[in-house]
Formats: C-alpha cells, structure tokens, sequence
C-alpha cells in the first residue's frame, strides 16, 4: 500500500524542532506577560466572511490564499489565514473592549495556500499580541519596545522598518494619485500589477517587478498628504523610539499585504531574502472593530512567524560563552576578577565564563563580550576591587547594569539570566 505523506506546505515538527519552537513561543509570553498582556485563545476556523470583512476581499490573502470551504451543514467557513480578525471577532462577541483597555496575546496555527518555500508555509504558527482601546503613539512604542524585548532574549537583532498609512481620508487622496501616477504607465505593467493598480494601488510600492521599481522613486508620497493629527501620531511614535532607545529605518513604500491598517504599520525583517525575509509585522487598525459591527475602538498589534523566527535561531551561531568578565584595570584588580572567575566556575560547574584576555579598554573588552554571544558581562575594575564589588550588566535581555558585592556575584547573574527570559540556568 503507498504511504500517505502529510499534505503539502504543512510540516511535521520533529522532536528538536518542537522543542525549539516552545522556547519561542515561552520568550514571546514572557515578554508579552512582562508588559502585562493576557492569553486569549481562538479558534482556528472562523466565518470566511470575517476575513472578507477584515483582511479584505480584494487582498492576496483573502483572494488568492485562504483555504475556505463549506462544512457538512453548508456553513461557508475558512481556516484562519491570521490571527487578528478572529480576536478582534472575540473581543466584540464577548465585550471585552467597551470603556475598557484590553492587551491581549495569542498564539496559534495560521493556513495560506502559498506556493511553500523555505520560510513559507501554508500551515505555519503565529505569535500575536493586540491591544484594544488605545489611540495613543505610547501604545505603537509599547508593542515595539515588547517586540524589543523578545529579539534580544532569543540574541536576534532584527531590523525594523516603520511607515505611516496616515488616516482613510489622507489614504483616499494618496491611492487616487497613485492609480493616476501608475495608470500613465499601465502598458508597461503586468497582468499582477495592473491587477494591483485596480484593486489596490498601494500595493504596488512593494511589488518586486522591474518596471514598478523603476517607477518608484518618483511615484507620489504620502507623507506630503498627511493631516497634522496623522503627522502628530508619527512624530510623537518616533520621539518615544528614540527616546528608549529602538533603532528602527522608516521606509516609505511599507504598506502590508492587509487592508484593515491605520497610520503606524512596521515590519521586523531578519537576514532571509524577498517577502520570506518578515519575521513579524503589524500596525494600528483603528477602523476594523467597527466593520466587524462592534463600537469604534482604536487597536494596534503585531504579530511573529514562529516558523521564520527559528530558521534564523538555527541560523544563528550558537553562543560561546553565558557570561563575559571584564577586568580593565589594574594589575591587582585583574588578580581579584581572576578569583572571582574560578570561584564561579567553581560554584556553578556548568557555567560557560569566558575571561577577557590581553587587556584592552573597557569598551574593547566590552566589545568583545558581545561578540563571544554572551547574555552578560561582569566588570572588574580598579573602582569595582576597591570596593568588593562586581558589576553586572546584562548584553541580550535589556535592564540596568548594576554593582553588587563579590560574594553575591554568582546569585545576581543566575537572577538576571533566569529573569531574561523565564529559562533555567547552570
Ligand atoms: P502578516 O504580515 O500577514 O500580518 O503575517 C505576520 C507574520 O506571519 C509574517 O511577518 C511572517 O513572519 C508570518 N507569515 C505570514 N505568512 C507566512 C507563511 N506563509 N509561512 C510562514 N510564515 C508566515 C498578519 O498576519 C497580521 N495579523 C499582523 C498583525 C497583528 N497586525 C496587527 N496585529
């Protein structure tokens, strides 16, 4: 008899592979939970019509990718292509969001008929977090500041780019220049583009065709469009990432692949190449509960392709060390983070502590922690040895460094690195 075979697109995870991916899914509700966000759990079929409604009848996911079907009682349904519409859905069903504020996660499989590639599935697995309620930029900069926290606890530096969609209004505005701009050179145009050019005009900024690329840097910009409460919304979003410290590039042509955004969208994009290269993305949606016939209320959210986060986990050089020591002082304060290295490796035997050899500035030294992969470095100084002290400061998982005594250096790491990222330890 011939062996069945699981259906294209839709993987199996073998026992590394499962096992890496709950480390994922644990450092996301970690973060998520450090923020104060809540699980909430959905299903995974839903109306087709609320995807219609949401995600839009016209965009690529709906049209082109949902797999819909009618159940054995006729009932149109549709397996979730993602997991926004379905929780917004709920939020509305059981009123979770009037006069309240609601942060919420969730995590679970999503299914797009795509042709599979590496990276692209048509089962793959979302972590998502959403927020209802909140029309402020400080909640855009708390989702990103969270998004923060998980790259650096899984040791990605990923690099987010950021755009304004400006409102409905500046949108209309912007989409008829761009169907006049694009329509002059339709003939040039393929058959995808002159679909996009009907349906969707924006779409184009991100289409991969040569002739639109060339078309490009000339199309018209939204951000000349944009009302001064949108403008207002952006500055003030980019005034808090800079002022956390959230490195991030703004790109202009970012307009998402779903219909229901509002003024911030983002995207993270780690070292993959084309479309496959997203690791998470999402923006504000401040129209969708209404469409989906619940009261206005303004949300924002993203969410993570587990599957394209662990490719890059993979990918990514395993860590030589967990912990880096400094010692850019003295000869006496070099001796002094001698001892206290062999007490540690003493102490806590599986501990992997790389000391920093041939001297070198503290920003040498520094540098050189980071690059070993280390999660944190100790310093030891003149300053540290005169007063029995270390310093610890963390490398991946954000918080402060702080100085603590020598004999309480191997507690304060293991606090810190547990606190990371809610794993064990040596
Ligand atoms: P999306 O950009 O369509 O947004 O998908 C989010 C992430 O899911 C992508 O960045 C990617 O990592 C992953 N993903 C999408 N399609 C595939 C695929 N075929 N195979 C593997 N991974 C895939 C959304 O779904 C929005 N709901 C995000 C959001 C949440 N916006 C606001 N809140």
């Amino acid at each position: 008899m011939s062996k069945l075979q699981s259906v294209r697109g839709m993987h199996d995870l073998l026992p590394g592979e499962a096992a890496l991916h709950a480390r994922l899914e644990r450092v996301w509700a970690r973060a998520a939970e450090q923020f104060g966000y809540e699980e909430i759990r959905l299903p995974a079929v839903e109306p087709a019509e609320l995807f219609r409604r949401a995600v839009g009848a016209a965009t690529d996911i709906v049209a082109k990718e949902m797999y819909e079907f009618a159940d054995r009682g006729g009932q149109p349904l549709a397996l979730r292509p993602e997991g926004t519409a379905g929780c917004a859905r709920a939020v509305i069903q059981h009123g979770l969001a009037p006069n309240r504020q609601q942060r919420l996660w969730y995590r679970g499989a999503c299914f797009r008929h795509e042709r599979p590639q590496q990276g692209r599935l048509r089962q793959f697995r979302q972590f998502g977090v959403e927020t209802f309620g909140m029309d402020g930029p400080d909640i855009d900069a708390e989702l990103l500041l969270l998004g923060r926290r998980a790259w650096r606890a899984l040791g990605l530096a990923p690099v987010l780019r950021l755009n304004t969609l400006g409102d409905a209004g500046e949108r209309a505005a912007w989409r008829a220049e761009l169907t006049d701009y694009f329509g002059a050179a339709a003939a040039r145009l393929d058959e995808d583009d002159r679909r996009r050019l009907r349906d969707n005009p924006l779409r184009l900024l991100d289409s991969r065709a040569p002739a639109v690329r060339e078309l490009l840097p000339d199309a018209p910009r939204l951000a000349a469009r944009l009302g001064a409460a949108s403008r207002a919304h952006f500055d003030e979003l980019r005034r808090r990432l800079d002022d956390a410290g959230v490195e991030y590039a703004l790109d202009p042509t970012l307009v998402r692949g779903l219909d229901y955004y509002d003024r911030t969208v983002f995207e993270w994009d780690g070292p993959g190449a084309g479309a496959q290269s997203a690791l998470a993305a999402g923006g504000r949606y401040n129209r969708l509960v209404e469409q989906l016939g619940g009261r206005s209320t303004p949300a924002a959210g993203f969410a993570v392709g587990l599957e394209r986060v662990r490719l890059c986990v993979e990918r990514a050089p395993a860590p030589g060390a967990d912990v880096y020591l400094a010692a850019p002082g003295s000869a006496a304060a070099e001796a002094a983070a001698l001892r206290l290295a062999e007490r540690l490796r003493d102490g806590r035997p599986a501990l992997r502590l790389r000391m920093n050899m041939d001297g070198g500035s503290l920003k040498a030294q520094l540098r050189r922690a980071d690059k070993s992969g280390a999660r944190a470095a100790l310093i030891l100084g003149d300053a540290e040895a005169a007063a029995g002290a270390v310093v610890v400061k963390p490398l991946r998982g954000g918080g402060e460094q702080r100085a603590v005594a020598l004999a309480a250096a191997g507690e304060a790491l293991a606090a810190l690195l547990q606190a990371e990222n809610g794993e064990s330890w040596p």
